[in-house]
């Protein structure tokens, strides 16, 4: 595990980044530090593509980054709530900026920082009412992958399965089938995933379209079921 802290957060006291990557650690696998390293090079890389974006946000861009994901092993449901107040308690209390930078730093500021923390996850369905929020959310979207898409929405539905169940062909093929049509529901251009998406800064757009593409049609679609079915014991 890296225990450096990563140049671009040299801004930040460094004994509280360490905090709060720790805390980052607590969390599920998929959401532990290296998750908000690869989250930071997406946001850096975010910032390089928008010069006035990267003028007036970037300290609060990755600071909100940083801090995003901090609250999930308390309760997931809740944790962009739980991680906005972390930072606002951390900024009244603690030393988050280093000398040179705590001073420039207003009580404006951190709420904007804390309104991107509030405003990042997907199922948002409020405004994200500045670039920083829209930023963050953009790179914490990363590249869209929609075998993985289909992925979690079998290992969903395996799930819910009453304990004891028989795995049978025909009921494999009917939980891909319905996993197909709710990637689908989901992610066709009509998908409920791509309404409020933060498209103002997310890198990915082509490869959303790509994505639209071949889940609507049937060739795309016959492809994803055979890749389901090879897998699908390794779903299990
Ligand atoms: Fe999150
Ligand atoms: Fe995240």
């Amino acid at each position: 595990m890296e225990n450096n802290i990563p140049v671009c957060l040299n801004f930040l006291n460094p004994n509280w980044v360490h905090t709060v990557l720790e805390l980052c650690d607590r969390n599920d696998k998929a959401h532990q530090r290296d998750h908000i390293f690869t989250v930071l090079k997406e946001a850096q890389a975010i910032l390089q593509d928008n010069p006035e974006l990267d003028k007036h946000w970037r300290f609060h861009v990755l600071t909100a980054v940083l801090v995003h994901d901090s609250c999930c092993w308390m309760d997931r449901k809740n944790h962009h709530v739980l991680g906005a107040g972390f930072f606002l308690e951390a900024f009244e209390q603690e030393e988050v900026f280093n000398d040179y930078f705590a001073p420039a730093f207003l009580k404006a500021g951190a709420l904007v920082i804390a309104q991107a923390v509030l405003e990042h996850r997907a199922s948002w369905t409020g405004t994200r009412i500045s670039p920083v929020s829209q930023a963050v959310a953009a790179a914490d979207r990363g590249i869209p992958n929609y075998t993985k898409y289909l992925r979690r929405a079998v290992e969903y539905r395996i799930g819910r399965l009453k304990e004891g169940t028989v795995m049978t062909t025909v009921l494999r093929d009917q939980i891909i089938e319905e996993s197909l049509n709710h990637v689908l529901d989901k992610f066709g251009s009509e998908g409920y995933a791509w309404k409020n998406y933060p498209f103002e800064y997310y890198r990915y757009k082509n490869e959303v379209k790509g994505i639209i593409t071949v889940i609507e049609s049937k060739a795309g679609r016959d492809q994803l079921r055979d890749y389901a079915k090879l897998e699908f014991d390794t779903w299990l």
